[in-house]
């Protein structure tokens, strides 16, 4: 038998984590064949729910999942760790300052980030999910410098998938013959879904819209407002296509992208497309080998710099923030 991949999750017992888990263990995470063991993290608050859902893990009988272990320390939870999916965060409540926000989730990934740099395997990938998540990324990462920094990601393919679905609707092209779509940015009302590189049925998609007006007030105030209008409609936040997006990165992390096409991931910027260094931003990315490449050479028109550059600038903003109160 094969020794299973530790797969470590923040924010066990919650809505995502409800969704998360039983995927993982049934093996879409990394692969039908391949045995994993489950680590939950969470605040003591939380030990309680997530031994629940421990239990009802247990009552699937998963052949691939060989044993569950529950902790509130973070030490113990990313103990050689290969697959870090960074969850649980502080969300924002009424009346909180950004910089309130993001100095809440500094005490959260942080420590998490240095815990990581200290025990998980030599092989560890993150994904952080929680929010502001390119920034709660780019906090852990500076934490744990003994850890390459491009093995810190944080999910922008929830946006990726969102964008693809309403492509497809407006053309009506299935989404398993759109390609080359792309999510810059941050993952906030900031980011930028484009399409001027995208193929629909081998077509370029900006072509086949043709319609800059639908492109500029409505595709993309819709892909970039659709968490608010999922709140708005469920009266909760979206959980399960987060939880199946969060498993498609890692998936396609580990597996690849399929030949002439890319994802989007937030990834550390190398300088890229005049995205300043070391900032965790999303881009048009390639996976072989289990590595994540910026795709090269695209050009950028007008309409895209001026989206990409808001995006990018609110992301300098936020590590500005965070450089200030000493998070990095
Ligand atoms: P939730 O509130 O249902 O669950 C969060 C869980 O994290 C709670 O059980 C809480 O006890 C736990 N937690 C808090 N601090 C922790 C810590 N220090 N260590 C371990 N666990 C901790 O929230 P939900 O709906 O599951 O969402 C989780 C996060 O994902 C939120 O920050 C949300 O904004 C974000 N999100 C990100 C998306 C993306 O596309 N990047 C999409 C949807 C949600």
């Amino acid at each position: 038998t094969r020794t299973p991949v530790n797969v470590t999750v923040t924010g066990a017992a919650g809505q995502i984590g409800y969704a998360l888990l039983f995927r993982i263990a049934s093996g879409q995470l990394l692969g039908a064949d391949v045995p994993v063991k489950l680590n939950l993290l969470e605040i003591p608050q939380g030990l309680k729910a997530a031994e629940g859902t421990a239990m009802e893990l247990d009552d699937c009988a998963f052949p691939l999942l060989q044993g569950i272990d529950i902790t509130d320390d973070p030490n113990v939870a990313f103990d050689g760790a290969n697959v870090a999916l960074l969850v649980g965060a502080r969300p924002r409540t009424k009346g909180m300052e950004r910089g309130d926000l993001l100095e809440a989730n500094g005490g959260i990934f942080k420590p998490q980030g240095k815990a990581i740099n200290d025990h998980a395997a030599d092989d560890i990938k993150v994904l952080v999910v929680g929010n502001p998540a390119n920034t709660n990324a780019l906090i852990a990462q500076a934490a744990a410098p003994d850890v390459p920094a491009e093995r810190f990601t944080a999910m922008t393919r929830l946006d990726h998938n969102r964008a693809l679905s309403q492509l497809s609707k407006k053309t009506g092209v299935p989404v398993s013959e759109i390609t080359k779509l792309t999510i810059w940015g941050n993952h906030s009302a900031t980011q930028y879904p484009d399409v001027f590189h995208a193929e629909v049925a081998g077509k370029n998609a900006a072509e086949a819209v043709n319609d800059e007006q639908w492109l500029a007030e409505t595709f993309i105030p819709t892909v970039a407002k659709r968490g608010a209008a999922i709140i708005e409609a469920r009266g909760a936040s979206s959980a399960a296509s987060a939880a199946n997006a969060a498993i498609d990165h890692v998936f396609t992390w580990v597996n690849g992208t399929p030949a002439g096409d890319w994802t989007s991931a937030g990834v550390v910027s190398d300088g890229s497309y005049g995205v300043p260094e070391g900032l965790i931003s999303s881009f048009p990315v390639t996976a072989k080998d289990g590595k994540f490449e910026i795709v090269q050479g695209l050009e950028i028109n007008d309409f895209s710099r001026a989206r990409i550059d808001a995006s990018v600038k609110e992301l300098e903003e936020e590590r500005e923030a965070v450089r200030g109160l000493g998070l990095i």
